[in-house]
């Protein structure tokens, strides 16, 4: 049975803040300007876009999900970011190169008016990038401050009712967690101590937890889904998740793989490979950083095809992922897959994909998504982890961490609109029925 959940209103303004105000961030404020300046269609969106079934087929009751759950409107969302080298949303726009100026010209203004704030920013995590914007402060507790500082301020200079974040800033180093990830006291005390351990991105979380503002992690880097971070999550009772917004080739890999599970083909192999020119390819670039994407692609097949549960399909499967920087291409990323089926009495067979596809384009309307759901969710009382987003990410946090995450595409879409029937009052649609 579903049980109507008491949602606050979505009444006055809702800052979205991104730390990182690069291709994906500016990609995303120029969609949303556009779409409110001069109704382009918000391609992409499923808050903006989609239907939602409600009861048996025969009642016909196919709502927007934007008419059916109350969300932000695009109207009353206020932008904010935090980076090291992009000063506006403007400048970022034009070095990354992914709209053209006869789509910015119109909100070229307001995306100039969307000026970065200092960010925290250590080149040990990203040594691709110099950072010349970058806060300073006694310990990384200092800095925490300041951030908590910042959201304050931009709370009332916006007259913000509410904050969301959602980390658009590069991918960090891949590091193995240690003890001051291990609790709330130990990461405090770990930040009064500058432990090199800390990543910028945990600083940003632990500000955005401790002010009360839902945090989505949009890149591969451990930055809310520590022990630490999910208590404190909890014990602030505010939501969390992520991470890795699962856009161009992971996205194909999750709509394919469940296909073949479903028709019982064997997979021998997957092998992908891409090519990458903007400053995220540039700073996966550097194999410490790789390594982070890395951990985020390769979980996918796996948890999709159960190798366990059929040895004989998925037990032996070959999975590589490659990113290599080139700089022509720019966000116009290329991906290619060689997949090494087999089906009947074992005869092998090829799948290649080859998507062209740009990656801030498909990018862009998860971050707003994820900004109006992550808002969404603290209004219904939500907090820690927010498993019923895992469609936006490759590499879904869950709630119970012994638990393996869902990463089939859809799966993951019935599990999110069955969240918005129930705490609408409506019955799951589980395609048993009529
Ligand atoms: N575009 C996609 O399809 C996609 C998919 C999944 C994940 N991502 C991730 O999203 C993130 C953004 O991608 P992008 O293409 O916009 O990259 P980008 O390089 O264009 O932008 C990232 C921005 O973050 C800034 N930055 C770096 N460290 C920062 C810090 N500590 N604080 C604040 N800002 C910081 C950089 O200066 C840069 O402007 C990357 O981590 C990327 O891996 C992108």
């Amino acid at each position: 049975m579903s049980s109507l959940r008491t949602i606050a209103p979505a009444t006055g303004r809702l800052g979205v803040l991104t730390p990182g105000l690069g291709a994906v961030a500016s990609t995303f404020m120029a969609g949303v300007l556009a779409a409110r300046s001069h109704g382009a269609t918000p391609i992409g969106s499923l808050t903006q876009m989609a239907h939602i079934r409600l009861g048996d087929r025969d009642q016909g009751r196919n709502p927007l999900i934007k008419d059916f759950v109350p969300l932000a409107s695009l109207d009353d969302i206020v932008f904010g970011a935090w980076d090291p080298i992009s000063p506006n949303a403007l400048e970022a726009a034009r070095t990354a190169g992914v709209l053209e100026d006869r789509d910015l010209a119109a909100i070229s203004g307001e995306l100039e008016g969307i000026v970065a704030m200092d960010a925290v920013f250590d080149q040990s995590w990203v040594s691709r990038l110099t950072g010349t914007r970058v806060k300073t402060g006694a310990s990384k507790m200092a800095l925490a401050e300041q951030l908590i500082a910042d959201i304050e301020r931009f709370r009332a200079d916006n007259a913000c009712d509410r904050l969301v974040m959602v980390w658009c800033a590069s991918t960090e180093a891949y590091r193995d967690l240690s003890e001051a990830h291990q609790s709330i006291e130990a990461f405090e005390q770990g930040l009064r101590d500058s432990d090199p351990a800390i990543s910028p991105s945990q600083i940003y979380a632990y500000a955005a937890i401790m002010s009360g503002v839902p945090f989505a992690n949009g890149a591969p880097n451990r930055s809310c889904d520590p022990p630490c971070m999910v208590a404190l999550a909890e014990r602030e009772g505010v939501p969390v998740g992520g991470k890795d917004f699962k856009t161009g080739q992971t996205l194909m890999k999750t709509i394919l793989a469940p296909g073949l599970k479903a028709r019982m083909l064997g997979l021998r192999g997957w092998y992908s490979t891409n090519i990458l020119g903007n400053r995220d390819g540039e700073v996966l670039d550097d194999p410490e950083n790789f390594r982070s994407k890395e951990v985020s692609k390769l979980g996918v097949i796996d948890t999709i095809l159960q190798p366990e549960a059929y040895p004989e399909l998925y037990g032996n499967i070959d999975h590589v992922v490659r990113i290599n920087y080139y700089p022509p291409r720019g966000d116009n990323k290329e991906g290619w897959d060689n997949i090494d089926i087999f089906g009947w009495m074992g005869y092998p067979m090829q799948i290649k994909v080859n998507f062209l596809c740009r990656d801030s384009i498909l990018a862009a309307p998860l971050v707003l998504d994820l900004a109006l759901f992550f808002d969404l969710a603290a209004r219904a009382g939500e907090k820690g982890v927010q498993e019923w987003l895992s469609f936006y990410f490759k590499a879904p946090m869950t709630a119970d961490p012994a638990l393996d995450a869902e990463h089939d595409v859809f799966i993951q879409q019935i599990k999110l609109k069955n969240t918005l029937r129930e705490w609408m009052g409506e019955e799951p649609v589980t395609h048993s029925e009529a």
